[in-house]
C-alpha cells in the first residue's frame, strides 16, 4: 500500500515539472487524494458496497473537483495535472501512466446515440498505457484510445484513435505526422524537445566536420610527399593533428 503511494507521487513528479517532493504531491495534489480515494471506493463498489463506494467518490469529488465514479478501473501511476472538472464515467477503463489535464471528460454519449447505453453496459472510453488528454477534451463513448496517442486540449472524440497518434479538433482528426512508438511523458503532450544545439537532421556535427578535415588533410600531405619523392625533392612537413575535443 505504502509502496502503491510512493509509486503515484513519484509518477506525478515525474510528469509535472512543478512538484518537488512526493511530500509535497501526497500532501498537497489534488490528483494524488482523488485516486487514494478512488481505491477505496473501487474496492467498496465491487464487493457490492455500493452506496458507500458512491459516498466515498463523492466525497472525493467534493474535496478535489476531480469526479471518478467507483466502477471505473484505473491503472498505475495515473495522474490528472490540476485536477478540477474532470469526469471519468462508470465503465471508463485507464490503463497505466495515463495523465488528463484539468476539465477532461470520459464520458457516455446520448441513448439515442448509442442504444445500448444502459446500466452495467459498457458505455464509456478505455485509454490505453501512456495516454495523454489535454485540458477540457471530451472523449466520449465506448472507444479505445490505442497506446501513447495524445488528444489535443478542447478536442472533442468520438472514435477510436490509434496507438501514438495525435488527434485535435471537433471531431477530432490525427495531426499528420510519425506517430510516436513509445509512451515516454512528454509535459502538456507537446513533441519531445530536440537538442536546440544539435544541428539540423542529415548535416555533420561540428566535432565530425573537423574530424574529416583532419583525415582529409593527412590524405594531402600524404599524396604530396609520394609526389615529392618521385620529383626527387623534399616533401611538406605534417603538422600538429588539431585537438577537436
Ligand atoms: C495536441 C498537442 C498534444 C499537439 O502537440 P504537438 O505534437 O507539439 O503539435 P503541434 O503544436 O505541432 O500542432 C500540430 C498541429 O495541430 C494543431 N493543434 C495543436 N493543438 C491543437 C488543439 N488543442 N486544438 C486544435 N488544433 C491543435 C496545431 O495548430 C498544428 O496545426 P498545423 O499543423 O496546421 O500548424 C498539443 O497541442 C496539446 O493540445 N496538448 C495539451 C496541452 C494542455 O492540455 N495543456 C494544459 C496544461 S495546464
Amino acid at each position: 500500500m505504502w509502496a502503491e503511494l510512493r509509486e503515484d507521487a513519484r509518477g506525478i513528479i515525474a510528469r509535472d515539472p512543478a512538484a518537488r517532493s512526493v511530500l509535497e504531491v501526497m500532501l498537497l495534489y489534488p490528483s494524488f487524494h482523488a485516486v487514494l480515494l478512488h481505491r477505496l471506493a473501487h474496492a467498496l463498489w465491487i464487493r457490492d458496497w455500493r452506496f458507500l463506494g458512491r459516498a466515498v467518490s463523492q466525497t472525493a469529488r467534493w474535496l478535489t473537483g476531480i469526479e471518478i465514479h467507483p466502477g471505473a478501473r484505473i491503472g498505475r501511476r495515473f495522474f490528472v495535472d490540476h485536477g478540477m472538472g474532470v469526469v471519468i464515467g462508470e465503465t471508463a477503463e485507464i490503463g497505466d501512466d495515463v495523465t488528463l489535464y484539468h476539465g477532461v471528460t470520459l464520458g457516455g454519449i446520448l441513448p439515442s446515440v448509442n442504444s445500448g447505453a444502459q446500466i452495467g453496459v459498457k458505455r464509456h472510453p478505455t485509454l490505453e498505457d501512456g495516454v495523454i488528454v489535454g485540458s477540457g477534451a471530451q472523449v466520449l463513448g465506448a472507444i479505445h484510445v490505442g497506446r501513447a496517442a495524445r488528444i489535443g486540449a478542447n478536442s472533442v472524440v468520438t472514435r477510436d484513435v490509434d496507438p501514438g497518434a495525435t488527434m485535435v479538433g471537433i471531431p477530432a482528426k490525427a495531426v499528420r505526422r510519425a506517430v510516436r512508438e513509445a509512451t515516454t511523458f512528454c509535459a502538456y503532450g507537446v513533441r519531445e524537445m530536440s537538442d536546440p544545439n544539435a544541428p539540423p537532421a542529415g548535416v555533420p556535427s561540428a566535432e565530425a566536420m573537423a574530424r574529416r578535415i583532419e583525415e582529409l588533410e593527412q590524405h594531402l600531405l600524404a599524396l604530396e610527399a609520394r609526389l615529392a619523392d618521385a620529383e626527387g625533392r623534399p616533401g611538406a612537413v605534417a603538422r600538429e593533428p588539431v585537438d577537436v575535443a
